[in-house]
């Protein structure tokens, strides 16, 4: 009876059970799902051999639901777009299109929320940084299938909600009277450097620092040396914790880096 008792403790003592998973819907009401639940879902599947971003090379098997199940509020409309928030302040509000596949039960792109069981906990995330590992990708990550010849890049680790949101804080960061240059750059900031920093504080990213408010690096860094840090953010500052993996040429060309550049530039000169 002991023996049982200490492992009924052990078990609801592990933190990643009381770990849990919210959307909010149109009208900001909040439905909350605890792992516990989530591993009894009826819609729970077991998907073998599945590659996610976060286990780059080594497939894994997880336990998922396809999203649709959990998000399909009727409140939602069409064109509401979704934000997806991580425990390590990555966020992002998802496009159209993404938002959409997100919660349709059609064939086409399928996501799936899966949720990291406290019995078989899931591999660290890969490889070393600084000398530390670089933590769990739990206790939820998104993945998805039935891509096509589609290549869904929206694969976060660690989320822990999704939003509906009304407007698109992308919008909030335009530059006016822009060159197209600088437009262009708007674009590929928002793709690539927008879940992690803000612009003039406008944004839902906060793994870093805002990139114009109250300086821009543009100016305290200078264009090369910019150029450099994003490029490899370790030849210009040692942040102990790091999180910020360099761009190489493929991931970033050369001339989608300038265009950032310039719309930082436009931005400079654009603050509150
Ligand atoms: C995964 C999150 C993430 C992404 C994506 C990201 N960054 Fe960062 N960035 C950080 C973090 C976190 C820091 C703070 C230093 C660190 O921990 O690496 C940082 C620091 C910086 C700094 C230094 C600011 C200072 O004052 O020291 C610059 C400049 C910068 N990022 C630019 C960019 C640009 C431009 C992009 C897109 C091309 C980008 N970052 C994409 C997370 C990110």
């Amino acid at each position: 009876m002991k023996v049982v008792v200490f492992i009924l403790i052990g078990l609801f003592a592990n933190p990643l059970w009381a770990k849990s998973f919210t959307y909010t819907d149109a009208h900001g009401v909040k439905n909350t799902w605890s792992v516990k639940k989530l591993l009894m879902h009826k819609q729970l599947v077991n998907i073998k051999n599945q590659n996610t971003e976060a286990f780059p090379g080594a497939p894994q098997s997880f336990k998922a639901i396809a999203l649709h199940h959990l998000i399909n509020s009727k409140s939602d409309g069409k064109a509401d777009q979704l934000k997806f928030s991580c425990t390590d302040g990555y966020s992002k509000v998802l496009s159209k299109k993404v938002s959409t596949f997100m919660r349709s039960k059609l064939s086409g792109p399928t996501a799936f929320l899966a949720i990291e069981d406290p019995k078989n906990p899931w591999p660290d995330l890969a490889g070393f940084h600084k000398g530390k590992h670089r933590g769990s990708a739990g206790p939820f990550l998104i993945f998805w299938r039935n891509e096509g010849t589609r290549k869904m890049k929206d694969q976060p680790w660690s989320v822990v909600s999704l939003q509906t949101v009304k407007s698109d804080p992308a919008e909030a960061i335009k530059p006016t009277n822009a060159s197209l240059i600088a437009t262009k750059g708007h674009k590929l900031f928002v793709k690539t450097c927008f879940a992690c920093h803000t612009i003039n504080l406008k944004g839902e990213g906060s793994m870093g620092p805002d990139l114009n408010y109250p300086e821009s690096p543009i100016e305290y860094f200078g264009k090369a040396r910019l150029k450099r840090y994003i490029r490899n953010p370790d030849s210009v500052r040692i942040y102990k914790s790091g999180r910020m993996k360099g761009f190489n040429k493929e991931s970033l060309s050369d001339s989608e880096l300038e265009s950032i550049i310039i719309y930082l530039q436009h931005m400079a000169k654009n603050r509150p």
